[in-house]
């Protein structure tokens, strides 16, 4: 059903949608080509804040009438639904008169569900589906995650030496990486839509968990989980707003306090056997937070990487390596409770291995991630 030049139109509005990435948040980022017997003749991505979409940028720039041609978008363009912040890009589609439209995914967004693809297909416009749906599913997962699973994709990164450990016994950690990563994760952070860190790593290190030395148009929402409110009021954490701290304790007074620091405090609930803050109540909450925040990258330490990884809301690790030992009696990366049988290790599936710097890079994702299915098409 498709050609090398769908492939190929497909592959350029794939590598357009990344322009949007980070930028684009809550919506996704998506990519748009328009061509004419195969030539290009206008191009978008969606734009920062989610909007116009990439459909809509890519017919104002074409360079000649778009009547007649063929469209290649990585996403079902969106129908009118009541959320909706502007004209939707089916209808510009219709009027514009285009004869084809070539989509990767289906949206799942319960505005757009379908609704896109029928009215474009009631208009008598040829529409054909699913190209390159795998590579455009890897590139939307977080949206689609926050979409489908109402609940954001959970990337945890951590730095460790080559047998897994991440300070000396006395705390002594500065610097287990190289510079070269340490800039890598920067580079993470320019793309995520929050970052967030536990209070234990905060009063340890006192992190800012902003993106600094790459390029960035907007900074990422910090985020601190503190059960108790025990952040202290010179952290960097607390200057120049944009952050959020989830909170489990009920002590309003300190709440308000640091309010009106121009910080926000949300309250979840504790779960009931362990005293903690219910993370999985978390995780569905920040979904929703704001416009939504699809992606969170975790920078913590060993306890809550851990309850992170057993309340089963990881999506997946990325694994700085340094080329060193520290040996067993180091500061490990994960306090699991002491496993008794080996069918009870967490399993990983590695995505990706690359060199930064002198270290290595592995992305792997998790297998268990909440027991609830893949939001991912099927490759
Ligand atoms: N190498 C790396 O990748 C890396 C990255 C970051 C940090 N670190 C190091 O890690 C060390 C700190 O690690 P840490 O393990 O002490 O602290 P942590 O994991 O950063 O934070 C743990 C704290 O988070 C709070 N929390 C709230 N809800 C929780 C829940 N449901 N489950 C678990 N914790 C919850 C708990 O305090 P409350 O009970 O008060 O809420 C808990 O003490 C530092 O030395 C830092 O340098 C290493």
């Amino acid at each position: 059903m498709f050609s090398a030049t769908d492939h190929a139109m497909m592959a350029r509005a794939i590598q357009l949608g990344e322009l949007g990435r980070g930028i684009a948040t809550p919506n996704p980022h998506v990519g748009c080509v328009i061509t004419k017997q195969g030539r290009i003749i206008g191009e978008g991505f969606t734009q920062a804040g989610g909007r116009p979409h990439a459909e809509a940028m890519a017919l104002s720039a074409c360079t000649e009438s778009p009547e007649g041609a063929t469209i290649y978008s990585t996403l079902e363009p969106c129908a009118p639904h009541e959320k909706s912040r502007g004209p939707a890009c089916a209808d510009l589609l219709i009027e514009a008169k285009v004869a084809r439209v070539v989509s990767a995914l289906h949206d799942p967004f319960e505005g757009v569900d379908g609704k896109g693809h029928e009215r474009l297909r009631d208009a008598n416009i040829q529409l054909d589906i699913g190209l390159m749906a795998p590579q455009v599913g890897e590139q939307l997962k977080a949206f689609l995650a926050r979409v489908s699973r109402k609940r954001p994709w959970i990337t945890l990164k951590v730095a460790a030496t080559m047998d897994g450990k991440t300070a000396l016994l006395n705390g002594q950690s500065k610097w287990i990486t190289s510079a070269e990563s340490r800039r890598d994760v920067h580079l993470l952070r320019s793309k995520v839509c929050a970052v967030m860190t536990g209070i234990g790593t905060a009063l340890a290190d006192d992190p800012a968990l902003t993106v600094r030395d790459v390029p960035c148009n907007r900074q990422p929402l910090r985020i601190l989980l503190d059960g108790r409110l025990d952040v202290r009021d010179d952290m960097q954490l607390l200057r120049g707003g944009n952050s959020l701290i989830v909170t489990a304790t009920g002590n309003e007074a300190r709440a308000a306090e640091l309010m009106t620091r121009g910080v926000d405090v949300m309250r979840i609930p504790t779960e009931a056997v362990k005293g903690k803050t219910d993370l999985v109540a978390m995780m569905h909450a920040l979904a929703q937070y704001h416009r939504g925040l699809n992606h969170i990258m975790v920078e913590t330490g060993a306890k809550l990487n851990a309850s992170l990884l057993s309340a089963g809301v990881v999506d997946e690790i990325i694994f700085y390596v340094a080329p060193s030992i520290l040996g067993d009696a180091a500061r490990g990366l994960f306090a699991l409770p002491e496993l008794t049988d080996l069918k009870d290790k967490v399993e990983l599936k590695f995505s990706d291995v690359r060199m930064v710097g002198p270290d290595l890079r592995i992305t792997a994702t998790v297998n268990n991630s909440a027991g609830e299915a893949s939001c991912l098409p099927a490759s």
